[in-house]
């Protein structure tokens, strides 16, 4: 067949599924101890509100996004991350009205984006993500680095670095802007054309530019802390001071710029220090939007979440060598010699199976050889050998793999006896 994959996409095939079954599991129970709860929105949404939420002049808006004009001629597209999705819920489903606030949700699913493939860095990914609508303490900020840091320690990355910065409220960024642009209008025509598009539209972007991050005028561009007013300050030191009292460490970058539009006050990254992590360094980003609720049509509503990669994820932990406790081996497989047997065989899988046992057998006809090799291969802890003769004998052999024991048990105690604690 000549039809492959499409670039920039993967097939989690078994054996890898399972590590992504058990950090799955792990954002679920992180996020029960947080008390974040699960939303889940679709994964396509009209055009507009990726347009709007996530900004125009971002590059996930302007070169990234899987777009479609679907039978009814609506313009769809594919979404390229969690935040403005949840949002729109949010404003939909009115829940700025219930009464547990503020909301703090959580999602994982498939994210889409047109970008380069490269290791780290794929059309389809999948995110763990969590937003808290409702609050401006700097409490919630604190808490959103805190548990993104604890899942990832919990699975025992090590060389994490969060990495913090305060973007402002509005009458910061004002003033920021301004001094942003008198640095480099001057100059403008040394940078790229993407920067000298910014300049007007978003020139806090031009920070974040890769193509000229070399200009001596990025060395020296004005800082957004020194532009910070009076309430934005404050607030920064408090988050600052309540990540120091939870031994949670962060360093203060003011050259963190979010790729998004929506970002405001708190941005964060975290990132992997050391080798062997490829190019790409930044594990999860996220940070506070506290226009973004109004912006697409709901009651003026604070926010601040951030979302990770499960990709990057796992090839952090890899990099690392930690190796998940996942199981994927068998309780019990089961030896057959003979057609009676054999038959006999599959229906005593089932009452197993039943009784909660991760059990198989072999359905090709193999000898029994080539079984116990079966067995073998699929790390069974107990082998049952059923012939035809322990058949008419009401009997079944069990033996246990780790010790090598073997045992007779009747077949109609076998399930009990099985379940019973070996
Ligand atoms: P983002 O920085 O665009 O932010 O993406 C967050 C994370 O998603 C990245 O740090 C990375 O782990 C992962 N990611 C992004 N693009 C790719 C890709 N092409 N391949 C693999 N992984 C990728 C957001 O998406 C915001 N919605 C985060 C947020 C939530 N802010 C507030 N709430």
């Amino acid at each position: 067949m000549d039809i492959k994959i499409p670039r920039g996409t993967q097939d989690i095939k078994p054996g890898d599924a399972e590590k992504w079954q058990f950090v799955e599991q792990k954002a679920h129970e992180i996020c029960a101890r947080y008390n974040y709860k699960e939303i889940r929105t679709p994964v396509f949404e009209h055009t507009e509100l990726f347009q709007r939420g996530v900004g125009e002049t971002t590059d996930i808006v302007q070169k990234e996004m899987y777009t479609f004009t679907d039978l009814g001629d609506r313009s769809l597209t594919l979404r390229p991350e969690g935040t403005a999705s949840v949002v729109r819920s949010f404003v939909e489903n009115k829940l700025y009205g219930q009464a547990e606030q503020p909301v703090k949700l959580y999602y994982t699913g498939p994210m889409f984006r047109y970008e380069r493939p490269q290791s780290g860095r794929m059309r389809q990914f999948v995110q763990f993500g969590i937003e808290a609508l409702g609050s401006e303490d700097p409490a919630v900020d604190a808490e959103v680095m805190a548990l993104a840091m604890d899942f990832y320690e919990e699975l025992g990355l090590s060389g994490l670095k969060l990495v913090i910065n305060s973007l402002g409220d509005q009458e910061s960024r004002k003033a920021h802007r301004e001094a942003l642009v008198n640095h480099f209008e001057p100059r403008i025509s040394e940078f790229c054309t993407d920067c000298q598009e910014r300049l007007h539209t978003n020139p806090l972007r031009i920070l974040d530019c890769k193509t000229d991050a070399a200009h001596e005028l990025m060395h020296n561009a004005p800082s957004i802390l020194d532009y910070l007013s009076e309430a934005s300050t404050q607030y920064f030191e408090e988050v600052k001071s309540l990540l120091d009292e939870m031994g949670v460490a962060y360093v203060v970058d003011d050259t963190l710029v979010r790729g998004l539009d929506y970002y405001n006050s708190t941005a964060f990254e975290i990132m992997l220090e050391g080798e062997g992590f490829g190019a790409i360094s930044t594990l999860s980003g996220g940070g506070r939007y506290n226009g973004l609720v109004e912006e697409l049509g709901g009651p003026a509503t604070p926010g601040i979440g951030f979302a990770m990669s499960i990709e990057r994820l796992l090839m952090a932990l890899e990099s690392q060598g930690i190796e998940l406790p996942v199981n994927a081996g068998l309780d019990v497989y089961m030896v057959t010699m003979g057609e009676a047997a054999d038959r006999k065989g599959s229906v005593l899988l089932h009452q197993l199976r039943k009784a909660g046992l991760k059990a198989d057998k072999d359905y090709l006809g193999r000898k029994p050889k080539a079984q116990f090799k079966d067995a073998d291969r699929k790390q069974a802890d107990i082998t049952l050998i059923l012939g035809d003769q322990e058949l008419e004998a009401g009997v079944i052999n069990v033996k246990y793999m780790a010790s090598g024991e073997q045992e007779e048990v009747a077949i109609e105690q076998l399930a009990e006896r099985l379940t019973g604690g070996y």
